[in-house]
């Protein structure tokens, strides 16, 4: 849908939609660029505070993905007119306010619509320095990938619906997708890094393809260092898959080379469509033990999943993935 946009033509605009980048960057001047954003979906867990809580960690998500400081939000709304409904987007909104204000964002305003399906989320507004842009075209050979957050949110959610998964698995998934990438994003920016993505709707091997074709890149990953949620896998042994992962591993599979001994399940977590997953990131290899041991040593998981294996090649496989 991208592609009817019309050429961009203003020289300020520094990341436009060419790359599928995180987020828009506009410069203001030659020390300050805005990184702008939107994001909003239809409820991910049933309790309508947590759904507020993760739409607000999920909008804010592609600014720290960008390397930028987001500041300021605007709420968005829709939802059903019906009384009994207010109490639910009260709670849904406040979960809203209260991961906007451990951010550190202030909600300035926001627009709402009746709709029969409740839908949340925000525009996001953040700034960063315009040499400092982590955008997808700056992969390099020999980038080390560090995964911050457990892959399978999107099957687990599918579990969930179908009343599937324990309490302790569903606060443990609902953790993860309401925890900011902030800290994440600071460290990486304080050890220096070639780029991010944060890992969202086309999954892990969606978002490591879009960097990797903007940077003309290949990597090789390997399935057993990818962090799973441990229930993800035993509902893709159920066929507990949803739509979008399927969807996923269809448009990817011709830029995948699949080792022998990565199984169809590995396959289909890696293609798992994420709601607030973690950033993947691109760390130049002398500093990936500083990385990994900043991100760890503040909470923040570090899984060192594989790394780019070379530049400049026309070859459609991008992404070669052993066990
Ligand atoms: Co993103
Ligand atoms: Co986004």
């Amino acid at each position: 849908m991208l592609g009817q946009l019309p050429l961009i033509t203003d020289k300020n605009v520094l990341i436009g939609s060419s790359n599928a980048d995180d987020a828009g960057v506009y410069r203001i001047s030659d020390d300050i660029a805005v990184v702008l954003t939107t994001d909003f979906f239809t409820p991910i867990v049933d309790d309508p505070y947590w759904f507020g809580s993760i739409a607000a960690a999920n909008a804010l998500s592609d600014v720290y993905a960008m390397g930028g400081k987001p500041l300021v939000a605007l709420n968005i709304a829709m939802f059903p007119n019906q009384s009994e409904f207010f109490p639910s987007l009260k709670r849904i909104m406040q979960g809203g306010i209260d991961k906007m204000t451990e951010a550190e964002v202030s909600i300035i305003g926001g627009h709402t619509i009746r709709d029969k399906e409740p839908k949340y989320g925000f525009a996001v507004m953040g700034v960063i320095h315009p040499d400092n842009i982590l955008d997808n075209s700056k992969a390099k050979a020999g980038d080390a990938l560090i995964l911050t957050k457990k892959i399978g949110t999107g099957i687990i959610s599918t579990g969930v619906k179908a009343g599937l998964c324990s309490e302790a698995v569903i606060e443990e998934f609902t953790i993860s997708m309401s925890s900011l990438n902030r800290k994440a994003s600071e460290l990486m920016l304080e050890t220096g890094v070639s780029t991010a993505t944060d890992i969202t709707g086309f999954g892990l091997i969606g978002h490591l393809h879009e960097v990797l074709s903007a940077s003309k890149c290949r990597a090789r990953i390997f399935s057993s260092r990818v962090p799973f949620f441990e229930d993800a896998i035993r509902l893709v042994d159920m066929n507990k898959v949803p739509g979008g992962t399927i969807a996923n591993s269809k448009s990817f599979s011709s830029f995948v080379s699949w080792g022998k001994e990565v199984s169809d399940t590995e396959k289909i977590l890696l293609n798992d469509a994420q709601t607030s997953g973690g950033l993947l990131i691109f760390v130049p290899v002398d500093r990936k033990d500083r990385l990994i041991s900043a991100l760890r040593g503040e909470g923040v998981l570090a899984a060192h999943i594989g790394d780019v294996i070379d530049e400049g090649k026309k070859d459609a496989i991008k992404i070669f993935v052993e066990r």
